[in-house]
């Protein structure tokens, strides 16, 4: 058999440990990893000598704009953006306009994607108070999962009630999918934000005092509650704060079917860079006290926080500098810098390259079931490689960004490693730092190829569903 790409000469790194290998690709997929005299003939080589083959980052968080705010990030210019950051497959928030909240919309949202997409994707629905009823259709035209804001964040989607929520669970429960939640509870913000601006207050670290970690706390805390009365799946969307780990963890150990990502903002900036960086660093949940970043880290490594993401939220520079903290829109762009601020800790120390791949790669493959197919290299997997050098030293720069949102925290900062090369099923997405323009349209929904267990259900006596079709007290059946 001739394959159609041969890596030579790179070291190639599981979630366990790293070793030289060449590796052979062929329709899309690995056909064999091995020495370089075990490999098939191939149409096309590639010396891979001075780098690190990695399987491609999955980044389960980040808003692609689109359908809705084309001025901020579209599919390609958010899909290029990830296959300079070695990002292979990325999941979409459905704050986009309108709001992925039915089947019609989502086959809308699928059809533009698949149209531009350079990398993978999933679609996450939205589960609010009032499209519980659309989870059916919105899981049979193919989300990779739910999202639901019990906080109020870019978008203003409406919160649901803790009514809603335990029914949105109960109904989700069922489908082995699994819900990703912004847990901040939105009444106390709400009600600090309007003392705050009563107050005069409107400067960033306003912003702060609006969210502080009790929100992240209170919402991980019910949303556990919840979660584990109905045996439905949860995911703890950008972890923030020290004190929310505790609920994270201890319903980890009441046997929860939870998880939890963190994002390098939460882990290299603090309230102490409010001031040099103003409207840029409002995001949602808030950048917090430095003594947060410590906990985090190290929840990462025990492997409480199960892994990266990187809540990728672009705007323009006009909508990240205004005066006023209240009406900067919250978020930054990240899907291009999480792999070069992350491989710097590598290098520094702090983190095996094992340990980056399972955070980056492999426990995101496998918490929405797309493991063994995505997260590895190894035969039979998907072709997704982020090729990486992992002495480059260099500075993110703003101005150098895919993305449209050429405005983030992390202009002018030092990093070490670089993605030289990314491929998704076998194509080159960008090839020595150069978008590859005919790869295009390739990037695919990863729904089709998900395979979620499915969930244990709980109290499945006692749903919505169940109770109404109680008889009523006193009938005869
Ligand atoms: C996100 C956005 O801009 O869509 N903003 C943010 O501050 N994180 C929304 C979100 O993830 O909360
Ligand atoms: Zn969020």
């Amino acid at each position: 058999m001739i394959a159609d790409l041969v890596i030579h000469n790179g070291i190639v790194v599981s979630a366990d440990t790293t070793f030289p290998a060449s590796v052979a690709i062929k329709n899309g997929k690995i056909l064999a990893v091995g020495t370089a005299d075990s490999m098939p003939q191939a149409t096309e080589t590639l010396d891979a000598g001075g780098l690190h083959v990695l399987p491609g980052a999955i980044d389960v968080h980040v808003h692609f704009r689109d359908p809705g705010y084309p001025h901020k990030e579209d599919w390609e210019s958010g899909t290029a953006a990830a296959a300079f950051g070695g990002v292979t497959t990325v999941f979409d928030m459905p704050n986009t306009i309108p709001p992925t909240a039915n089947a019609e919309i989502l086959a809308a949202k699928h059809a533009i994607a698949s149209s531009k997409a350079y990398v993978d994707y999933g679609l996450y629905g939205l589960l609010g108070e009032d499209t519980i009823a659309q989870v059916p259709e919105l899981v049979d035209g193919g989300v990779i999962g739910f999202k639901l804001y019990m906080g109020n964040t870019f978008g203003k989607i409406p919160s649901p009630t803790t009514g809603a929520m335990l029914e949105a669970f109960e109904v989700v429960a069922p489908t082995g999918k699994r819900v990703s939640l912004h847990a901040e509870t939105n009444s106390i913000m709400e009600r600090r934000q309007a003392r705050l601006t009563a107050a005069g207050r409107s400067d960033p670290l306003a912003h702060l005092a609006a969210r502080p970690a009790v929100v992240a706390v209170e919402a991980v805390s019910r949303a556990a509650i919840l979660a584990e009365w109905t045996g439905a799946r949860i995911h703890v969307l950008h972890i923030s704060s020290a004190a929310e780990l505790l609920p994270l963890a201890a319903a980890k150990a009441r046997g929860v079917d939870i998880t939890g990502e963190t994002c390098p903002q939460y882990l290299f900036l603090s309230s102490d860079d409010y001031a040099r960086l103003g409207g840029i660093i409002r995001l949602n949940p808030p950048v917090r006290e430095q003594e947060n970043q410590a906990p985090i880290w190290n929840a990462l490594v025990d492997g409480t926080i199960d892994m990266i993401a990187t809540d990728h939220a672009p705007h323009t520079p006009e909508e990240k500098t205004r005066n006023d903290i209240w009406s900067v829109d919250c978020g930054f762009p990240g899907v291009e810098s999480q792999m070069p601020l992350m491989l710097t800790e590598v290098a520094a120390g702090r983190a095996s390259i094992s340990d980056y791949v399972r955070w980056s790669a492999v426990n995101p493959a496998k918490t929405w079931g797309l493991y063994p197919r995505k997260g590895v290299i190894q035969p039979g997997a998907d072709a997704d490689i982020a090729l990486v050098d992992l002495t480059r030293q260099w500075a993110l720069q703003d101005s150098q960004l895919q993305s449209r949102s050429k405005i983030s925290p992390w202009d002018g900062r030092k990093v070490c490693g670089l993605p030289i090369h990314t491929l998704v099923r076998g194509r080159f997405a960008m090839k020595n730092r150069e978008l590859v323009p005919a790869t295009k349209g390739w990037g695919r929904s990863v729904h089709t190829i998900q395979a979620m267990p499915p969930a244990v259900v709980r109290n499945a006596d006692q749903t919505m569903q169940a109770v109404l079709k109680a008889p009523a007290r006193g009938a005869v059946t």
